[in-house]
């Protein structure tokens, strides 16, 4: 089945003021011309089957269940005809052989839960009393000593983060509500002793450094546990003739959270990657395509993360485009909002040439321009970072099974599958078509449409 679809191509003038950060318009509009391309509809049952087949397990990065996945992902790339590459990269788990913190020589009456990550140390040490550990709390004198700091206000990560730099060598953080203990996040290749306890025993602390000194021991062992998760990558580059040196990247993630089978999350994603990768194998281009599958994404976004930083400087400027889908199958997603509750996030809440161009497309296709709105949690993030145009396209609120054994393949809408890759595969092939100019050649652009912020509830 073909689908047509008409390209509006408006000549480069002064910028519009429709409010879309690529509106480029013509001063003149008699310069305005059609272009048309021929693009193909997506095959809502064979995307079905891939979320079927993933679904059939939880895919926990480090895993068979993610494995298998990675393996399945490439097969289908391969027999498309792309060329493939599966990207390891190491990850850690970590498990508690000993945590022990005393003050003063006795030990606490709870057990303290040590951060998630290498938190091992031995340290003995003046004990400190630092706020949250935000910056501004780090002018105490925290250096050389063991920080006591609430939870709260800003990443556990950043707070680990603030005490190295100020030159603590521990880090007792007590919770700021009172159910039980929650244990911290270390930042990523860090070993720091760092332990979590209760409200109770932390703001007891507190109290008593206000009238006497005290020394804490943290005495933290940690076995780190070295596994593997992958990245995989299909791509296929224009004719020679054609090639204007530019990239798109079209993205999802193939892990899921332990002991979910993760059909929604994101085994829908990963299937519209497969999809598009099939509906774009044998169309002519002049934009080198990338299908990317991530692993990690729920670890921290570790797969993209690692999949941009190893992306040489000069490829990260060529990449004009990334677009990422990540929970976009789901029925009980998007409550009744238009086209499905399909709305793109933006890490910065900034539209860019993504949003415009997907805009512009549910707008022709589905009569109403998809909103865009603010939001990281997924990997469009690193890229947003190192500065290319990004996106993640989702259904919100989310649906109730989120990050649940009941996120099934029961609760996927076909129609939703394929209304999204209807609009990443027309806003793809508006940057990629021969017949329309490179993106940064400027000279001509997309007709733009009016598409409203939304601050929408996620959950
Ligand atoms: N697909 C979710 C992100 C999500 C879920 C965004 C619900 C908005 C609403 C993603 O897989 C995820 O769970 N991300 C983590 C953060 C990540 C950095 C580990 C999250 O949101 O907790
Ligand atoms: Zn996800």
């Amino acid at each position: 089945m073909q689908r047509k679809t008409v390209i509006a191509l408006l000549t480069v003038g002064t910028i519009l003021s429709a409010g879309a950060a690529y509106a480029h318009s013509s001063a003149n509009h008699q310069e305005q011309q059609q272009k048309s391309a021929t693009l193909r509809t997506p095959d809502a049952d064979a995307m079905y089957k891939t979320v079927e087949y993933l679904s059939q397990q939880p895919r926990e990065a480090g895993t068979e269940g993610e494995l298998r996945a990675v393996k399945y992902i490439e097969k289908q790339f391969k027999s498309l005809g792309y060329d493939t590459e599966i990207q390891p990269f190491p990850i850690y788990n970590y498990k508690t052989n000993k945590v022990s913190v005393k003050i003063n020589g006795t030990s606490l009456n709870e057990t303290p839960e040590p951060f998630v990550g290498d938190a091992s140390g031995m340290v003995s040490a003046p004990l400190i009393f630092a706020g949250k550990a935000k910056k501004s709390n780090i002018n105490v004198e925290v250096k050389g000593k063991i920080a006591l700091v609430e939870r709260g206000d800003i990443p556990f990560v950043e707070k680990v983060q603030n005490l190295i730099d100020g030159g603590a060598i521990g880090v007792i953080m007590f919770n700021n509500s009172p159910d039980g203990i929650v244990p911290g996040q270390m930042p990523e290749n860090t070993t720091f002793p760092a332990v979590a306890i209760s409200k109770a025993a932390g703001l007891k602390l507190v109290e008593q450094l206000k009238n006497t000194p005290m020394n804490a021991e943290l005495d933290v062992d940690i076995a780190k546990i070295k596994k593997e998760s992958y990245n995989v990558i299909a791509s296929r580059k224009p004719d020679k003739d054609q090639d204007t040196g530019e990239i798109v990247t079209i993205g999802a993630h193939h892990d899921s959270v332990p002991e979910a089978p993760g059909a929604n999350d994101d085994a829908s994603g990963v299937s519209a990657v497969l999809e598009l990768a099939k509906l774009l194998a044998k169309t002519p281009i002049d934009t080198e395509l990338r299908f990317l599958t991530f692993g990690s994404e729920e670890r921290g976004l570790i797969g993209s993360t690692y999949y941009v930083d190893h992306l040489p400087k000069k490829e990260i400027s060529r990449i004009k485009a990334h677009f990422q889908m990540d929970m976009i199958g789901s029925k009980n997603a998007g409550r009744n909002h238009p086209v499905g509750g399909l709305i793109m996030y933006t890490l910065d809440g900034r539209k860019n040439l993504v949003t415009d161009l997907s805009a512009a497309v549910s707008k022709q296709i589905f009569s109403k321009a998809i909103p865009y709105g603010k939001s990281g949690r997924s990997d469009h993030e690193p890229f947003h970072q190192v500065g290319i145009p990004t996106a993640l396209f989702m259904h919100a609120p989310a649906e109730p099974d989120y990050h649940k054994p009941t996120d099934t393949i029961d609760k996927i809408s076909k129609e939703k599958l394929k209304q999204t890759v209807e609009i990443i595969e027309d806003s793809v092939y508006r940057i990629a078509d021969p017949s329309t100019p490179a993106i940064s050649k400027d000279k001509v652009i997309q007709a733009t449409v009016d598409y409203p912020f939304e601050n929408r509830n996620l959950d």
